[in-house]
């Protein structure tokens, strides 16, 4: 018996061990880099004073935004960028807020520089617009009580007024106004804003060519090396509870998917928004819709056979591995693929979200989804979904980088 036992003790030490060691690397794997998120912290402090101090001689005016908190990641980067792009066509300098990292709990907060330094460079951070702007200095003001379609127009002109401080209490860029043609006045100032201030950290753009090398994609369209590539953006996670609210207030597509350089990019019939049908087989597409959006794309860019697939599969939504797998299984089949009438065969490689997330190194975890939208930026084309901010970012980005509404389906 005796030796038995100490086998037994043996293999359970083991397990134990190697249990716990496990574990500790997961959790040093994903454990985002808070020595880099401090140090980035602290430059922005001093850059935000030393940009106040200089102050244009008295002259710099301030605006702070009733900004989104909380929700995903890309909606905070979109209300973040547009309130941005418009704190500098209405003269004022921006007062920029972190982003509040939701996996991590309300409170938990990831310097807004550790994505996008191109919104932090010029403007100040709220802590010091709050030393150089106490609240009985501060004018609190309201944008949107006017039609949607002046709003942008208003708002510039409210905001270049001669206050020093102002305070914007009303959420102007909300749910309902992306939906509308209210936003299309912004597009023009937009298109120019990506191309001149919008920027990935050296984090992330850290990991893109890693990420390009590893999986052999085709650094941009205009380079040689690397497979060519499409883009698929396939939101379904907590999107079929979303749609369907969605088909009950009658929304459609939202900001940039209603832009009308963009109407023939849908796959017909257009949106109607007047049919919850319609708006459900839009925002919560059939595989088979999915799948004869991608072959608009594959049919016109014969050599891309690689098919990059963002998506949102986790834990508690494992699904859309099935749905991602069902999708690659028909579009790696030639006798699908003929049956499309695709010239040169099926697709050979069908890449996801997880594929980048092993190239990812200690501290890293956070860039993901940002990796993703630049990977889908890079392709040969992009198949998204109008009802996504995220599907729509990256439109937006694709076209101030000079592309083509033909290289653009919406499912
Ligand atoms: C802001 O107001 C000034 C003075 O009224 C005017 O000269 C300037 O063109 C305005 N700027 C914008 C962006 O409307
Ligand atoms: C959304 O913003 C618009 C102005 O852009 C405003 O008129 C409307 O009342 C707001 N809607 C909600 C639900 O807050
Ligand atoms: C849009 O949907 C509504 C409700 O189903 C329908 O009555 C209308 O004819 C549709 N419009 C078009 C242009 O198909």
């Amino acid at each position: 018996m005796f030796p038995h036992r100490l086998t037994l003790i043996r293999i359970v030490l083991f397990v134990v061990l190697s249990t716990t060691l496990f574990l500790t690397y997961c959790y040093l794997k994903i454990r985002p880099s808070y020595g880099l998120y401090n140090q980035l912290n602290a430059q922005e402090l001093k850059d935000s004073e030393l940009i106040a101090k200089h102050g244009d001689g008295g002259k710099r005016r301030y605006v702070m935004f009733k900004q989104l908190r909380g929700a995903g990641f890309n909606n905070q980067v979109q209300d973040i960028v547009l309130y941005h792009n418009l704190a500098l066509a209405s003269g004022r300098t921006y007062v920029y807020q972190p982003f509040v990292w939701r996996p991590r709990g309300e409170k938990s907060y990831v310097p807004l520089s550790a994505f996008l330094p191109g919104v932090t460079k010029g403007s100040i951070t709220s802590e010091v617009f709050h030393n150089i702007c106490p609240e009985q200095d501060s004018k609190h003001i309201s944008l949107g009580d006017v039609d949607s379609e002046k709003q942008w127009e208003h708002a510039v002109n409210v905001l270049n007024q001669s206050e020093q401080c102002v305070i914007v209490d009303d959420w102007i860029f909300n749910w309902t106004f992306l939906t509308t043609s209210g936003l299309h006045p912004v597009w023009t100032s937009f298109h120019q804003y990506l191309k001149t201030h919008f920027e990935w950290s050296q984090a992330i753009l850290n990991i893109i060519p890693r990420a390009q090398t590893q999986l052999n994609l085709r650094p941009t369209p205009k380079s040689t090396t690397g497979d060519p590539y499409i883009a698929l953006h396939l939101r379904r996670g907590d999107f079929e509870n979303h749609c369907k609210s969605l088909s009950e207030t009658q929304m459609g597509f939202t900001t940039w998917a209603t832009l009308p350089s963009l109407h023939s990019s849908t796959l017909p019939p257009p949106l109607n928004t007047s049919s919850t049908t319609s708006i459900l087989t839009h925002c919560y597409p059939s595989l088979h819709r999915i799948l004869s959006s991608i072959s608009i794309q594959a049919q016109l860019h014969p050599n891309a056979r690689t098919l990059y697939v963002l998506h949102d599969g986790a834990i508690d939504h494992p699904t859309v591995y099935l749905q991602f797998y069902k999708l690659r299984e028909a579009l790696t089949n030639k006798h699908w693929a003929k049956s499309r009438h695709w010239q040169n065969g099926p697709m050979k490689r069908v890449l996801q979200s997880s594929d980048v997330g092993r190239v990812q190194t200690w501290g890293e975890n956070d860039y993901g989804v940002a990796v993703d939208v630049e990977l889908a930026r890079r392709a040969e084309a992009f198949v998204g979904n109008g009802y996504s901010s995220l599907s729509t970012q990256i439109v937006a980005l694709r076209l101030a980088d000079g592309g083509s509404p033909n290289e653009i389906t919406f499912v």
